[in-house]
């Protein structure tokens, strides 16, 4: 692979004041589409040109993962690699926080070695922010809990703009276990803003009417909506994180809520389903819609990887 003629990527514009990525409750509009608009950018050279774009190259990046995660650390990896930046990963099960040694001070240890950013997966929401606050490093945050996800979310927006080119009047559904979705809650802050109009639907015990207070719609009937919605986003159902199960079986959640071709054949004809990722086969989706035409599952696993490198570039160009 070519080592790479760089075109000339300029400066992180002055309107970006952000040293690390929390959540996209906190960004504006216009700083979405600020990194959206440079994912693009990196994702045309990736697809067409260059594999590398040196931009970072000198910093280390540490992949600091206390959950489980397939996509999301590979993509960062690969992200900050792609950027000429070196990474290490920390893997939580072997480190000496079973010692009793608190993430501040493990991350206090891995900053004291010289890094310059942090990408951390936690399961206590705040936790990246937290980090922020006591090191000095640059934080990205790779999923806290069911609180935000916000490069996942990033990377679903993507996906739903390069499809309809806006996300301005689409209406888009996050369907399944909201409660306790990260990816939910930052895809509800980023559409928002963006201009698209939310639906939550799942059962009543995953789905609460409490959140029609952020602006959006709840449903209770996937049947009902099937007709108006653009983008189905069919989110996991997160079983390690609940405490009682949900709903009587699985396949009543099938028969319910999930996405399958009879649904899909009275849903509007250039509808898109959309997939975070790790996919439960025949709950939430079944395989022939996962791999048909309208779904996007996998482009969103390769928007993800520019979207992190946009991140990481606007993060630690400050
Ligand atoms: C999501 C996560 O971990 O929050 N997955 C991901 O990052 N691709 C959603 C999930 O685990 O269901």
């Amino acid at each position: 692979m070519p080592e790479t003629s760089t075109p000339n990527w300029g400066n992180v514009p002055e309107s970006w004041t952000r040293r690390h990525l929390l959540g996209l409750e906190e960004l504006g509009a216009d700083e979405i589409d600020l990194i959206l608009n440079q994912a693009e950018r990196f994702r045309s050279v990736l697809m067409h040109g260059d594999r590398k774009i040196p931009l970072l190259a000198g910093k280390t990046c540490v992949n600091l993962f206390f959950e489980n995660s397939t996509r999301t650390k590979t993509s960062f990896a690969l992200a900050a690699r792609r950027l000429g930046a070196d990474v290490v990963d920390f893997t939580a099960a072997t480190s000496s926080l079973g010692k009793g040694e608190t993430i501040i001070d493990t991350a206090k240890n891995i900053e004291a070695m010289q890094v310059d950013a942090v990408i951390v997966r936690h399961s206590c929401p705040g936790a990246p922010k937290l980090l922020a606050e006591n090191i000095q490093s640059h934080v990205f945050n790779a999923g806290d809990g069911p609180h935000e996800h916000p490069t996942q979310a990033l990377l679903d927006i993507l996906t739903i703009r390069q499809r309809f080119g806006s996300l301005a009047g689409l209406t888009v559904a996050l369907v399944g276990d909201i409660a306790h979705s990260r990816t939910a809650r930052s895809n509800i802050w980023g559409l928002k803003k963006l201009g698209a109009n939310v639906i939550l639907c799942g059962p009543s015990t995953l789905v609460s009417k409490n959140w029609e207070k952020l602006g959006v719609e709840v449903s209770y009937s996937l049947d009902a909506i099937l007709d108006r919605v653009d983008v189905f986003n069919l989110l996991r159902i997160q079983f390690e994180r609940q405490v009682v199960r949900p709903f009587p079986s699985t396949r009543e959640y099938a028969h319910l809520y999930g996405m399958n071709s009879m649904r899909l054949a009275k849903a509007k004809p250039n509808v898109l389903i959309i997939a975070p990722g790790p996919i439960n086969r025949g709950l939430e989706v079944t395989p022939d819609v996962a791999d048909g035409p309208q779904s996007a599952i996998l482009d969103q696993v390769t928007n993800g990887v520019a979207v992190r490198m946009a991140a990481l570039w606007l993060g630690l160009g400050l």
